[in-house]
C-alpha cells in the first residue's frame, strides 16, 4: 500500500497486455481502484483476478474498443459512476500494422489511426468534465520513439505517435490550469506482444537477434513514477529508452 495512490481510481486502457497490465498491476499493489479497459474478454478477466491478489481495493473490467466513441463514453460513464472521481487516465491501448505505404491498405490506415490517436482523443475528452469538477487529475498517454522519429514500413504508426505527442502537448495547455497534469510517454522497445501482432516474420528475426528491450515492468514504474510527481510539478515529456544493450543479451542468454 502507498499512500500516494491508495484508493486512487484509475482508468487504463490496454490492460488486458504488456504495458497496461503492468500498469495496472504496480497500481494495484499501491491500493488503487481501477478500471480496466481492453476487447479481450478472457485476457481481463485474469488481469482483475491478478490485481486484486495484490491488493488492488476495487477493480472494474469493461470489454471497449477505444475506437468506438459510445463504448468509450459508456465505459467512463460507469467508472466514474462507481468511483465518483477519476484520478488518472493511462491511455496504453495500441497497435502496429506494419507495410510500406504503397500498397497500404486504407483499413489497415484507418485502424491505426483510430485505435492510437482517436482513442487516446476519446478517453482523455470523457475524463476531462470529473477531472475538473474535482480539481484536478492525471493523464499519461503512451507515444513510442517512434512518435519522434519516422520508421520504414510503419508509417501510420509513426503518424498515429507523432500525433498522440501533439495532441498531448496541446490539451496540456488546455487543462493545466484545472490542476490536470496531461504527460506523454515515449518508451523504446518493450518486450510485449505488441511485436509479435505488429511485425513481419523477417522483421521480427532481425530484431529478436537485436536482443534488447525493456520490460513492460519496467516502463510501468516509470509510470508510476510519473504519477507520484510533487504537487506544483508536471513532467511533461519522458523519453524512454534501454540502457545497457549488452547486459540484455547476456541476461538473455
Ligand atoms: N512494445 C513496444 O515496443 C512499444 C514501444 C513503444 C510504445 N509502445 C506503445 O505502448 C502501448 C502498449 O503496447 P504494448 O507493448 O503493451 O502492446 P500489447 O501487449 O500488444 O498491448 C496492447 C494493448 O492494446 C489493446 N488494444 C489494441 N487495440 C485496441 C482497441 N481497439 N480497443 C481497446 N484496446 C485495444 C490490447 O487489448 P485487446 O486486444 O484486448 O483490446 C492490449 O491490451 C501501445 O500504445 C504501443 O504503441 C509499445
Amino acid at each position: 500500500m502507498d499512500y500516494i495512490f491508495a484508493d486512487k481510481a484509475a482508468i487504463i486502457t490496454g490492460a488486458s497486455s504488456g504495458i497496461g497490465r503492468a500498469t495496472a498491476l504496480a497500481l494495484a499493489e499501491r491500493g488503487a481502484r481501477l478500471c480496466l479497459l481492453a476487447r479481450s474478454e478472457h485476457q481481463l478477466v485474469e488481469v482483475r483476478k491478478e490485481a486484486h491478489l495484490r491488493g488492488a481495493s476495487e477493480v472494474l473490467r469493461y470489454l471497449c474498443d477505444v475506437r468506438e466513441e459510445m463504448e468509450v463514453e459508456n465505459a467512463v460513464r460507469a467508472a466514474i459512476e462507481r468511483f465518483s472521481r477519476i484520478d488518472v487516465l493511462v491511455n496504453s491501448a495500441g497497435l502496429s500494422l506494419n507495410g510500406e505505404v504503397e500498397g497500404y491498405k486504407l483499413d489497415d490506415w484507418r485502424t491505426v489511426i483510430d485505435t492510437n490517436l482517436t482513442g487516446t482523443f476519446l478517453t482523455c475528452r470523457a475524463v476531462l468534465p470529473v477531472m475538473k469538477r474535482q480539481g484536478g487529475g492525471q493523464i499519461i498517454n503512451i507515444s513510442s520513439g517512434a512518435g519522434h522519429n519516422g520508421i520504414k514500413q510503419m508509417a501510420a504508426y509513426c503518424a498515429s505517435k507523432f500525433g498522440v505527442i501533439g495532441f498531448t502537448e496541446s490539451l496540456a495547455l488546455e487543462v493545466r490550469n484545472h490542476n490536470i497534469r496531461v504527460s506523454v510517454l515515449l518508451p523504446g522497445s518493450v518486450a510485449t506482444d505488441f511485436s509479435r501482432v505488429s511485425r513481419r516474420e523477417a522483421e521480427q528475426a532481425e530484431r529478436e537477434d537485436i536482443g534488447y528491450s525493456m520490460t513492460a515492468d519496467e516502463v510501468a514504474s516509470v509510470i508510476v513514477a510519473m504519477l507520484a510527481q510533487p504537487d506544483q510539478a508536471w513532467m511533461s515529456e519522458v523519453v524512454l529508452r534501454p540502457l545497457n544493450l549488452e547486459l540484455r543479451r547476456t541476461l538473455r542468454g
